[in-house]
């Protein structure tokens, strides 16, 4: 049994193999957050919660005459709001009566095996039925208003869900105007915030900070979760590495607005609260109805960010995409959009397939500019009818030729999206986001469909199932090219506008439900302008996401080393292209471009036209080398070498066995000094005791050299130039 509650002192603890959680019900009623982390036995760690009279801290009316009990430091498991915790609120709605307050206190608990249900999100599966559900039900006895905390255990894997149900059991309506999903709150604050982020073709940056007095918190309110800041994070200890020390990693399974907050107060203690964005969030609640917030992934590691990375990328492989690609090595595509852009005919399109061959390619997709008025990006999109001029003889024929050379074939689609002169608008002027008597923004001049509405998605899911069966595609690329803006839904009153954002989102989710889950065969790629939507909600329908459109090798570390740290590397699409890069302007080996697009969902984004016979050989070679290595990469443990942002000369990953029987090494030099010192790459994850073959280097050595002392970077490798090594353990072969 992982979860145990104990009746004599009100406690719940959760465990997991190699951490626990645990909290108390105190006797006033509040659900106290006593632990999370290293797995302790069924301890009572109530102890370590210290009351005092603290001047200015308010005590409950039912309990003035105990000075030293305040909800404002007392450490909780879902913060409340005016009622004497001043820290931040996981909740904030107004009462019937317009009062602003809420404050739960324990009702009643359930524990079961199996999940709990999020009817419309995405969420964590149990594949194999281990984990064990918590229910918690608080209640603020004032207004009437649960608050229904959800906890999912997941043993084997140390992983904790969060969720929550809000129900209206009063009298009267209540608004909701912040519902986060969880709240972790910590007794001491010497920690370090790592979020990802950046911008459009440069996302998921790295960014580490101290977690300093006072709010800091990263989000968005783009209508997506996008590419400025990822709905993740972990907080470590100040002193924490990729081996040491504590670290709590948290995922958000949701792809719109969403804010993540830290507070560090008066006390130095700490609180983390993750959820939708409150901005231009309000969602009523009339007697009787409820609210559903979406999940957060946590897991804990006491010893440093590579385990709690593996945490991760096991849970988010077994448990999260039911797609069958999700642990199979995929196979390796070309794609035509850096190629062609929108500027193709059948012949370009069947010659570019055709030549894709030589380099070694099992599927050609044609990505965007195949439907009519498709000459640039500012039309076209919404009516998904063929551009015959480009492909007279049609798609199913398109295909059958493709299918006919031995490749798979694929096609890009961009469903949530209208442009102003197709049909679709002319007729349905009503089904775009937009607020009436306003001139709406547009965005790569387009409008965003309004997916809240049950027609508008029976309209999708007729024209892109209609299209998946025309192309007889086994491969579709689902794209969404602008952030959301002038929230206003034509269907809903305006006293209901402030939910049209989640219910866009519970849309788009009813929408790939119904086209994703309904063509299980085929591969369906996640993109948003690249990696604008890389999020734990998009990875429940589909394996697999475009990391970004910044397809320059150098760039694509930083990148890829950012989602490397809660993101398994089979769900990262990335590419070869040409150089000089589309992007950037950078020139970079063949060698290293295909070194680090073998960091994910491997492929090549050019014309082979442009390349020579050598390059198409090499290009082949790559493609071999990648499904000979790739098994290692799908199943295996993920180890980040080094940190591109620390260090500015080289950057190196590698991928082990699980039985640390092989493992696949990358380096790539970022920077290059004359004369320089030796640097070693220090290898990670292998057997100490183990002897292993160095291929490439004609080594044989143990795990404990390579991962103590390190392969020495010789001056041979010179700016921007790549390594790869294969490890074989030969002493247990
Ligand atoms: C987005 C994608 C690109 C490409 C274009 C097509 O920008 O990220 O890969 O598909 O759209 O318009």
């Amino acid at each position: 049994m992982s979860i145990k509650y104990q009746k004599e002192t009100g406690i719940f603890t959760l465990h997991t193999k190699h951490t626990t959680y645990q909290m108390q019900v105190d006797n006033l009623g509040t659900l106290l957050h006593l632990y999370y982390g290293e797995k302790i036995a069924d301890e009572d760690v109530s102890f370590l919660i210290i009351r005092n009279d603290r001047g200015f801290s308010p005590n409950p009316g039912d309990r003035m005459e105990e000075r030293d009990y305040s909800l404002d430091f007392l450490p909780q498991e879902y913060a409340g709001i005016g009622t004497g915790d001043f820290r931040i609120p996981a909740i904030s709605p107004v009462n019937g009566d317009g009062s602003l307050a809420f404050s739960g206190r324990y009702k009643r608990h359930k524990i079961y095996d199996g999940p709990y249900e999020l009817s419309g999100l995405p969420k964590l599966r149990d594949q194999k039925k281990e984990s064990q559900t918590l229910e918690i039900t608080l209640e603020d006895e004032a207004t009437g208003l649960m608050v229904e905390l959800l906890y999912g255990v997941f043993e084997e894997a140390d992983v904790i869900t969060r969720a929550v149900k809000v129900l209206n059991q009063g009298k009267e309506e209540i608004k909701l105007s912040k519902v986060m999903s969880c709240t972790l709150d910590f007794l001491e604050s010497d920690y370090d915030l790592i979020h990802f982020g950046g911008h459009h073709v440069q996302e998921h940056e790295y960014h580490r900070q101290p977690v300093s007095f006072g709010c800091q918190s990263f989000g968005s309110v783009r209508g997506y979760s996008s590419h400025q800041h990822n709905p993740s994070g972990i907080l470590c200890k100040t002193n924490a590495s990729e081996e040491e020390g504590d670290c709590y990693g948290f995922v958000f399974v949701y792809s719109g607005n969403f804010l993540c907050e830290v507070e560090k107060n008066q006390f130095s203690q700490m609180r983390m609260n993750l959820g939708i964005h409150p901005q231009q969030f309000e969602w009523r609640l009339l007697p009787g109805e409820s609210f559903t917030a979406p999940q957060v992934v946590l897991s804990y590691s006491e010893t440093g960010l590579s385990r709690l990375t593996n945490n991760f990328h096991n849970i988010f492989r077994t448990n999260l995409c039911e797609s069958k690609y999700m642990n199979q090595v995929r196979p390796v595509l070309l794609n035509s959009w850096e190629a062609v852009y929108l500027d193709f005919d059948e012949k370009k399109i069947l010659e570019i397939a055709r030549s894709s061959k030589e380099l070694g390619t099992e599927l050609f997709v044609m990505d965007d500019g195949w439907f009519v008025n498709r000459n640039d990006d500012s039309h076209g999109l919404g009516d998904w009818e063929l551009d015959e001029k480009k492909l007279p003889h049609g798609l199913c024929w398109l295909s059958e030729q493709i299918h006919q050379m031995g490749l798979l074939f694929g096609i890009w689609i961009e469903p949530e999206m209208v442009s102003q002169g197709t049909k679709l608008y002319k007729e349905h002027p009503d089904w775009v986001i937009q607020i009436p008597g306003r001139n709406p923004s547009m965005g790569r001049a387009q409008m965003v469909l309004d997916l809240s509405r049950k027609e508008v998605r029976d309209y999708l899911v007729e024209k892109m199932n209609g299209v998946i069966r025309e192309a007889h595609a086994d491969y579709v690329k689902w794209d969404a090219n602008r952030s959301i803006t002038d929230i206003y839904s034509q269907a809903l009153p305006g006293m209901k506008q402030g939910e049209v954002f989640h219910r866009y989102m519970l849309g788009l989710y009813d929408l790939m439900d119904r086209i994703i889950l309904a063509n299980p065969d085929v591969l369906f790629e996640g993109c948003s302008g690249g990696g604008g939507r890389f999020d734990a909600g998009m990875l429940y329908y589909q394996p697999q996401i475009w990391g970004s459109d910044d397809t320059d090798a150098i760039a694509r570390l930083k990148i890829q080393y950012g989602l490397s740290y809660l993101y398994p590397s089979q769900t990262i699409g990335s590419h070869v292209s040409v150089c000089p890069n589309h992007q950037t302007g950078r020139m970079t080996p063949l060698h290293t471009r295909a070194v680090t697009a073998m960091h994910g969902t491997f492929g090549f984004e050019l014309d082979p036209s442009d390349l020579s016979e050598e390059e198409k050989k090499q290009c082949k070679e790559y493609a071999r080398e990648y499904k000979e290595y790739a098994p290692v990469m799908v199943e295996g443990d993920y180890y980040r070498l080094t940190n591109p942002y620390e260090n500015h000369l080289f950057t190196g990953w590698m991928h082990v066995t699980k039985d640390k029987q092989k493992a696949w090494v990358s380096l790539v030099m970022t920077d290059v000094e004359g004369n320089a010192p030796i640097s070693y790459l220090k290898l990670r994850g292998l057997d100490k005791d183990g002897m292993y073959r160095v291929d490439g280097l004609n080594l044989v050595c143990s795990g404990t050299v390579l991962m103590k002392m390190g392969i020495p970077i010789t001056w041979e490798l010179k700016e921007y130039e790549a390594v790869r090594y294969c490890l074989t353990r030969i002493d247990k072969e």
